[in-house]
C-alpha cells in the first residue's frame, strides 16, 4: 500500500538542497581586518552576481554598519521577540548587499523556546532560495560567542597580519577549534603585508606548527591584501575601499580573493546552507 505524503513533507522533498555558503571571518587577535575584509569581500562575490547576505557577529565597537556608512534601527532581537521579520531588520547595503545588523549576543538563541526555534527556521527556510552567500563577521578571540558562529559556518576564514601576536593568536584559535570542536579546515588569509613573499611566509609558519602539533588539519592559502594606505583612508569616509578606489592595489586582491573563492567547492549541499547552519546554531 502506498500513502499519499502530507503536503508539508512534498514541500520539503521538493526543495533542492540548499546551496548557500555560510563562511565566517574571524581571527585570534582584535583589529587585523575581519570587519573589512567581510565587506570588501562581500562587494567582490556581489560583483561576481552572486547575492550576499553579512551577519554582523561582533559585539565590538567597529561594526560593519559604521564601515559602511549604515545606520541599522532592528537588530536580531527584534526578529527573536517576534516585534520583527527578518525582512524588515535586514539593512540594504551597497550593491544589493543585506546585512544583519549585531546585537548583543548568541546566548538569547540558545535560550528560545522550541516553537519559536522553528517559526525562525521557516522564516530563514523561505530567505535561503534568495542567497548564494552568508558571510558572518565574528569577534576576535576565542570567546564561546566567536565559537558557536565559527562552529555554525562551513567555512572559516582567518584573517592574520604578519605581526608575531596575531600568527600567535590565530593559531590559538585554530587550536581550540581543531582539538575541542574537531573543526579541521580553515582557509588562512593574511592581511596588512608587504606582498606575496611576506604572506607566504606567514602562511607557511601557521601551517608548520599546526602540521606539527595538530591532527589531520587542512589549511588553504586564499591569497593576500597589502597594506594600503587608501584602504584606511576609506575606512574614514565609511565606504569599504573597493567602493572608494576600485583600482587600488587592495581594491585588486579584493576581487582576486572573491574569484578565490568561487572556485573553491561548494560543501553547502553536503554540510551547510543557511537551514544547516541555523539548526547548529539553534541546536535543534
Ligand atoms: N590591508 C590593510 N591596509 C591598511 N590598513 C588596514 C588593512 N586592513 C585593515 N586595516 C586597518 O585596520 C583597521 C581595523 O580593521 P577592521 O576593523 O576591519 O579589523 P577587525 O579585525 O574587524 O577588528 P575587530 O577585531 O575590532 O573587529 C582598519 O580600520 C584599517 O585602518
Ligand atoms: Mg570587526
Amino acid at each position: 500500500m502506498t500513502t499519499t505524503p502530507k503536503p508539508k513533507a512534498r514541500a520539503a522533498a521538493r526543495r533542492p538542497p540548499s546551496a548557500v555558503r555560510v563562511m565566517s571571518v574571524t581571527s585570534g587577535k582584535g583589529g587585523v581586518g575581519k570587519t573589512n575584509v567581510v565587506a570588501n569581500l562581500a562587494i567582490g562575490l556581489a560583483g561576481l552576481g552572486q547575492r550576499v547576505l553579512i551577519w554582523d557577529a561582533d559585539l565590538g565597537l567597529a561594526n560593519i554598519d559604521v564601515l559602511l556608512g549604515l545606520k541599522p534601527e532592528y537588530n536580531i532581537q527584534h526578529l527573536l521577540s517576534g516585534e520583527k521579520t527578518l525582512k524588515e531588520i535586514l539593512v540594504e547595503g551597497p550593491h544589493g548587499i543585506k546585512v544583519m545588523p549585531a546585537s548583543s549576543g548568541i546566548q538569547e538563541l540558545a535560550n528560545l523556546g522550541e516553537s519559536q526555534k522553528l517559526g525562525l527556521l521557516t522564516e530563514l527556510d523561505e530567505f535561503d532560495e534568495a542567497l548564494d552567500f552568508l558571510l558572518i563577521d565574528t569577534g576576535a578571540g576565542i570567546s564561546s560567542n566567536v565559537m558557536y558562529f565559527n562552529l555554525a559556518a562551513q567555512d572559516r576564514i582567518v584573517v592574520v597580519t604578519p605581526e608575531p601576536t596575531s600568527i600567535t593568536d590565530a593559531y590559538a584559535l585554530i587550536k581550540v577549534m581543531a582539538t575541542k570542536y574537531q573543526r579541521k579546515r580553515f582557509m588562512i588569509l593574511p592581511n596588512q603585508v608587504n606582498g606575496e613573499g611576506e604572506a607566504k611566509a606567514v602562511f607557511k609558519l601557521l601551517a608548520s606548527v599546526a602540521d606539527k602539533h595538530l591532527d589531520s588539519i587542512s589549511m588553504s592559502y586564499l591569497g593576500f591584501i597589502p597594506r594600503d594606505e587608501r584602504m584606511i583612508k576609506a575606512v574614514r569616509q565609511q565606504k569599504a575601499v573597493l567602493d572608494a578606489y576600485p583600482t587600488a592595489e587592495s581594491s585588486r586582491s579584493f576581487v582576486s580573493l572573491a574569484k578565490a573563492i568561487l572556485r573553491t567547492p561548494n560543501g553547502a549541499s553536503l554540510d551547510g546552507g543557511v537551514r544547516f547552519m541555523w539548526k547548529r546554531l539553534l541546536r535543534i
